[in-house]
């Protein structure tokens, strides 16, 4: 008797697996079957533009132009300063030029550094010497002037204090 009943049981768990694998088929079926609406859906790129979204792109775009008037601005400036560099009054010293110039300008107009057009050759030498000493504190300033002579101040002191003289005799 109990013989029977394992063997009813083991038919129906036979039968019972038998339908469970075809269930499987069924659903696998149905998997590639959406696999392949998927993979077609994918060949037509879906263009869903949200108000998100669409506001996300004009604050890209708004960027982009914010982007480029920048660099327009910053080109603009590199001519403009090219264009400083090249326009030079009156020539100067290798000397001023090499260690002066890129803040007090080709022609001492001003860059970084003050204005140095104007400047008699006592009150620049004053100034260089205040700076060399540390009397007058700028760590740009004396920093370049420690390495340089007292012959070569006075140089340039004497040169800067033509400049005034100079540009208005290059009719600037
Ligand atoms: C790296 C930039 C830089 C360089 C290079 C430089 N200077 Fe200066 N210079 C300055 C700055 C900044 C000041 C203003 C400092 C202050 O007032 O404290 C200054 C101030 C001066 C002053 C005083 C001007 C005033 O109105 O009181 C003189 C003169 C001067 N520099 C001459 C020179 C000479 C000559 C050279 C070349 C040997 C030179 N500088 C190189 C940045 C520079």
């Amino acid at each position: 008797m109990i013989r029977h009943i394992i063997a009813a049981i083991a038919t129906l768990l036979a039968i019972w697996a038998v339908v469970f694998m075809m269930e499987l088929d069924k659903k696998a079926e149905r998997f590639k079957q959406i696999r392949e609406i998927i993979e077609k859906t994918k060949e037509v790129p879906l263009q869903v533009t949200t108000p998100e979204i669409s506001q996300e792109r004009e604050r890209k775009e708004a960027l982009k132009s914010e982007k480029e008037a920048e660099d327009e601005v910053a080109r603009k400036l590199k001519t403009l300063k090219e264009r400083a560099g090249s326009a030079m009054a009156f020539k100067v010293s290798p000397l001023y030029k090499q260690k002066c110039s890129s803040c007090h300008g080709v022609n001492g107009e001003g860059i970084i550094g003050p204005r140095l057009i104007g400047k008699s050759e006592t009150e620049v030498y004053d100034a260089l010497i205040s700076f060399k000493s540390g009397k007058r504190k700028n760590y740009v300033m004396y920093g370049l002037l420690s390495k340089m002579s007292d012959e070569d101040l006075k140089a340039l002191s004497k040169e800067i204090g033509t400049f005034k003289e100079k540009l208005d005799a290059a009719g600037k």
